[in-house]
């Protein structure tokens, strides 16, 4: 049986996009002693760890996921010391810490690839990489017809000895991040010394960056679309790596643990990276790609719920992250509903996302209901704006540098007198800066706060079973084993809430409907009772049935 109370399991989790988060020392890019200094605004904020996404040393063609050292940290962002600092202190507060791991690629000026350009065709030092000679005469085409996800070709040629074309090598986003071969043992020894030498620091996590993607079609073939195997997502030997690795992961003392970013086109197939003896817990993307929809919420509820269960593992819950464009401006998008209405439905599905069981995880400037900035173009960083050649926008509107206090220049992301921001942050950023959100009581923050904290005591302890009650078109109301309901109104009527006890809505209420636009969660004094003889519509149960005596109609599968 696995253990049921490991932290992760229902842990809220914040992202901190580093680079944007806190800057210690004035040169426009947040770093680790300012992510520190911050770490006593997240224990208020209620979260219970942070993932951070890369500091090691890396030219930062990609911010980091472009790693030329995996065994330090970047001068830009601070040093060893002060991770160690770092993550003595956000122990001694009780938040745990996940750090990025990127083993799909690593940086062009990682010294095994300086080796690999170094030495000829077929050197050991190229085993550790994917060189292969190019198509058509004299190889003047690519190998095959990859692209970088970043747009044009995922191949690169380089020169001989004598600057003579020669080899391409494959990178699958930018040519500064050379694909790895992990068909080679020495790559998965390397891997698992640098798992060793974080986790004997202390990391309590790791997230596994471009997790579906490390093993490789050894023919590779061209891609074509219809083909049953991808020849680079999701590959059958990608599943042994994670497996190794777990076996490191277990052999440290605590809860330990790994989450995958992958996707795929089914969820069974994302499930595998979480089946017995693999990773703890996967990335869900699903609601990320779902318009304001109740109905299209409850489809990606209840086929998350099945499809982790099927393997008896946790769910996961993403609303934002560094790659996506902000909630706030997402929900705003679709109907061309303003960006006061995308703050609205941000707030109602946090509601939604904190009363599910699983992990959440939440992007830093959610909690202070920050909006996609339409960073202007020679402000652009993103590689994918510039290897797309402009056709990509590119991810820096969700990574502008976070307003701390209301005054400019940097609202307080950097010390006065320093560098501009790396990014450009709008003139509204002061109004919804956290000193200023933290006089209001009203504001997104201590909405923010209050969730977080009430999910804490009234969620905690609770078992795993969701069930999906039917409700009136363009609303989803999901109750718990306790009685706990949460109600979503995405129609454009207001409509009538459940008859319990109000505990916390997304919204004010001018009378006694739930608004269009929010969410509100409820304790009902008994847990809902069932229609006789009419099954649920969705119902989702915890895998073995619920808690004895808690809610028993569930386990017939009625409601
Ligand atoms: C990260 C991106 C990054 C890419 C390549 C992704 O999964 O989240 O920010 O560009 O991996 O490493």
């Amino acid at each position: 049986m696995p253990e049921r109370d490991e932290w992760w399991r229902n842990a809220a989790c914040y992202e901190v996009y580093l680079r944007s988060f806190a800057d210690s020392d004035g040169d426009g890019l947040g770093d680790l002693p300012g992510l520190r200094s911050r770490l006593p605004y997240l224990h208020d904020l209620g979260i219970d760890a942070i993932w951070i996404t890369p500091f090691y040393p890396s030219p930062q063609v990609d911010h980091g996921y472009d790693v030329a050292d995996y065994r330090d940290v970047d001068r830009r962002f601070g040093t060893l010391a002060d991770f160690d600092g770092l993550l003595e202190e956000a122990h001694e507060l009780g938040l745990r810490v996940i750090i990025d791991l990127v083993p799909n690629h690593t940086s062009a000026q990682h010294a095994h690839f300086r080796a690999a350009l170094a030495t000829g065709s077929g050197s050991a030092e190229r085993q550790r990489y994917h060189f292969r000679p190019g198509a058509g005469r004299a190889g003047i085409r690519p190998p095959n017809n990859w692209r970088s996800a970043f747009g044009g070709p995922a191949w690169t040629r380089v020169t001989g000895a004598e600057g003579q074309p020669a080899e391409w090598y494959l990178h699958l986003h930018h040519p500064g991040q050379p694909d790895l071969n992990w068909a080679n043992p020495a790559v998965g020894a390397e891997f698992e010394s640098i798992l060793r030498f974080w986790l004997d620091r202390g990391v309590d996590g790791l997230r596994i960056d471009v997790a579906m993607s490390l093993a490789k079609d050894p023919g590779f073939p061209d891609l074509r679309r219809g083909d049953d195997q991808h020849p680079y997502h999701n590959r059958p030997e990608v599943h042994s790596i994670y497996r190794r690795w777990r076996t490191v992961l277990d052999s440290y003392p605590g809860d330990r643990m790994m989450i995958a970013e992958a996707v795929a086109p089914e969820a069974s197939e994302l499930a595998r990276y979480v089946s017995a003896g693999e990773c703890h817990q996967v990335f869900n993307f699903a609601w990320l790609e779902t318009r304001w929809s109740a109905a299209e919420f409850g489809r990606v509820i209840k086929g998350t719920l099945e499809s982790v269960r099927a393997v008896d593992a946790s769910p996961t819950w993403v609303l934002a992250s560094h790659d996506a464009v902000r909630t706030v401006s997402r929900y705003s998008a679709p109907s061309r509903a303003g960006e006061a209405v995308g703050l609205e439905r941000a707030r109602a599905a946090l509601l939604v996302m904190l009363s599910l069981p699983g992990s959440a995880y939440v992007f830093q400037g959610e909690e202070l209901g920050l909006p996609q900035v339409d960073v202007p173009p020679a402000a652009r960083r993103d590689p994918r704006w510039f290897q797309s050649g402009g056709s990509m926008p590119g991810r820096d509107g969700s990574r502008v540098p976070i307003p701390w206090t209301t005054g400019a220049p940097s609202y307080g992301f950097s010390p006065a007198g320093s560098s501009p921001p790396w990014l450009p942050q709008p003139a509204s950023w002061g109004e919804l800066s956290v000193a200023t959100q933290e006089r209001n009581p009203a504001s997104t923050l201590a909405f923010y706060r209050k969730a977080l904290q009430l999910r804490r005591t009234r969620l905690a302890g609770l078992d795993d079973g969701v069930v999906i009650l039917p409700s009136a078109p363009g609303t989803l109301v999901l109750a718990r084993d306790t009685g706990f309901v949460c109600a979503l109104n995405c129609g454009s009527r207001p409509a009538r809430p459940p008859a319990g006890e109000l505990i916390l809505s997304s919204t004010d209420w001018p009378d006694s409907l739930l608004p269009p636009n929010s969410a509100a969660w409820f304790q009902l004094s008994a847990p809902p009772r069932p229609n006789r003889g009419r099954p649920a519509e969705g119902h989702v149960e915890p895998k073995g049935g619920s808690k004895a005596g808690a809610h028993p109609e569930s386990q017939t599968g009625r409601c």
